[in-house]
């Protein structure tokens, strides 16, 4: 069995950054120590720091969705993945209205066999709640789904009230938890039909029409199902102040409230959307980007702890596609990539700023995640029986983010130009080298994660 040791790092845990010899056999990490010593190949770490492969639990791959299908897929999503230190993603398999859950699987179980550069893991997006959806739910937990999502908005994935009530009674038999997305269907469904018809059909109206109160009320309202149901759920892609205090009522009240936000909402803002229609619809996505306050708001949470995960949502459209919507925005495709990026950027405008700390980043990234999904302590952690899924990220280079350097498809990068602190030097998946430097060396050798109970 090959073995490497990798000398001279600091290993980085959601309890901290400390100086240690991780060694790796096989697809194990066997030992993390001070000065170990072993027949194995030695890697020089010195000065860089280790992380546990990051998790991202929100993308959407190879998602047909508005009328076309997202830029990337399983190919080149998890290559950009990589690049970003990902080394395991949570893809939404999405029932479509007829369907069952196990058509939904397969259909994903198909878009990402033998494609995927990363390991790989589903939730299930519910959009069709029957009698023979609640039979087939132990089936999903037998296939490692243990994680589902509901949509308060979206014709094609609306839920009402009683079916996400009902959805959250039936998975807790099972230890299954619910993700949300949190906006007010009718509110807004009506905002956007009033601004359409008084010929309000720029980009700058798709943030006007989705106001932040409207994300407030639907995550009170479905921490409201949550608490009446007394089952845990994640609020994913929170974006605002409002909707940050409305978790901090419910859970003063008791919910079992984990909250996800993504880079977007904490370092983008609406003032994006005033531009030419190419520059506002590369940021079109649901919920939109906010007011720098609620930024504040949102890092001010990290900080204390108060949010649990950082994904991206990661749903990526060309300029191309966007300009579907060129003359009425109800019809750009909503989203943005993001997968390739995160972890830089996080690394630069929270840790290098001093808003969070390295155990933070870790735990938001790696371990929190894998908790949260079921995948604890085979990911998101350095110890010994752990799979050797491992970050070896520079602390002393800096970057430009920019699309020419992205194997993403979209062809656009939301933080164009950007300066970064840090840089992805090698990653490693379950022990082998996937990416060096920009380069993808090994491909399309993503396994499924069979994924248990979350821990709370
Ligand atoms: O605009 C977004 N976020 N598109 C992806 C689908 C979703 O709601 O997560
Ligand atoms: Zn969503
Ligand atoms: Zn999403």
């Amino acid at each position: 069995m090959k073995k490497i040791l990798f000398k001279g790092g600091t290993v980085v845990s959601a309890r901290g950054p400390k100086r240690a010899d991780v060694l790796v056999s096989g697809e194990k990490i066997v030992a993390v120590g001070k000065h170990l010593a072993a027949d194995a190949q030695i890697a020089d770490v010195s000065g860089k720091l280790i992380f546990p492969g990051f998790i991202d639990a929100h993308t959407h791959f190879d998602l047909e969705v508005s009328g076309t299908v997202t830029a990337d897929d399983f190919d080149s999503g998890t290559k950009s993945a990589l690049s970003g230190g990902v080394t395991t993603v949570v893809d939404f398999a999405t029932q479509n209205k007829g369907e069952t859950l196990s058509d939904a699987l397969n259909n994903w179980h198909m878009k990402a066999f033998a494609n995927s550069s990363c390991d790989y893991a589903f939730h299930m997006a519910i959009s069709d709640w029957r009698d023979d959806i609640r039979e087939e739910l132990p089936a999903m937990f037998e296939q490692g789904v243990t994680s589902f999502k509901v949509y308060m908005i979206y014709d094609a994935m609306e839920l009402c009230d009683r079916e996400i009530y009902e959805i959250m009674t039936e998975l807790k038999k099972y230890g299954g938890i619910v993700g949300c997305h949190c906006e007010n269907s009718g509110i807004i469904g009506k905002l956007r039909e009033e601004a359409v018809a008084c010929g309000n059909t720029s980009a700058a109206f798709h943030p006007a029409t989705r106001p932040d109160y409207t994300e407030a009320e639907a995550v009170t309202r479905f921490l409201s199902i949550a608490k009446a149901a007394d089952a845990p759920c994640i609020v994913v892609h929170l974006s605002t102040e409002k909707g940050y205090e409305a978790i901090c009522r419910a859970r003063a009240d008791g919910v079992r409230v984990y909250v996800e936000t993504c880079p977007q909402y904490l370092l983008l803002d609406d003032s994006v959307y005033s531009g030419s229609f190419d520059n506002a619809a590369k940021y079109i996505c649901s919920p939109p980007l906010r007011k720098g306050s609620d930024n504040r708001a949102l890092w001010d949470a990290l900080r204390k702890d108060g949010v649990n995960t950082v994904s991206t949502d990661h749903c990526s459209f060309t300029l191309e596609q966007k300009r579907a919507g060129e003359n009425d925005f109800t019809k750009i495709p909503n989203g943005m990539p993001g997968v390739g990026t995160r972890a830089v950027l996080m690394y630069t405008y929270g840790v290098k700023k001093h808003r969070i700390s390295l155990r933070q980043m870790c735990a938001l990234l790696s371990e929190n995640p894998a908790r949260l999904y079921g995948m604890y302590p085979k990911k998101g952690v350095i110890k010994a029986g752990s799979d050797a899924d491992l970050v070896i990220f520079d602390p002393k280079r800096s970057g430009v983010l920019s699309a020419a350097n992205s194997f993403g498809k979209s062809g656009y990068d939301p933080y164009e130009g950007v300066r970064t602190a840090g840089a992805i030097e090698r990653v490693y998946l379950r022990g082998s080298l996937v990416y060096r430097n920009g380069e993808i060396i090994l491909e399309h050798t993503g396994r499924y994660v069979m994924r248990g109970k979350y821990i709370g």
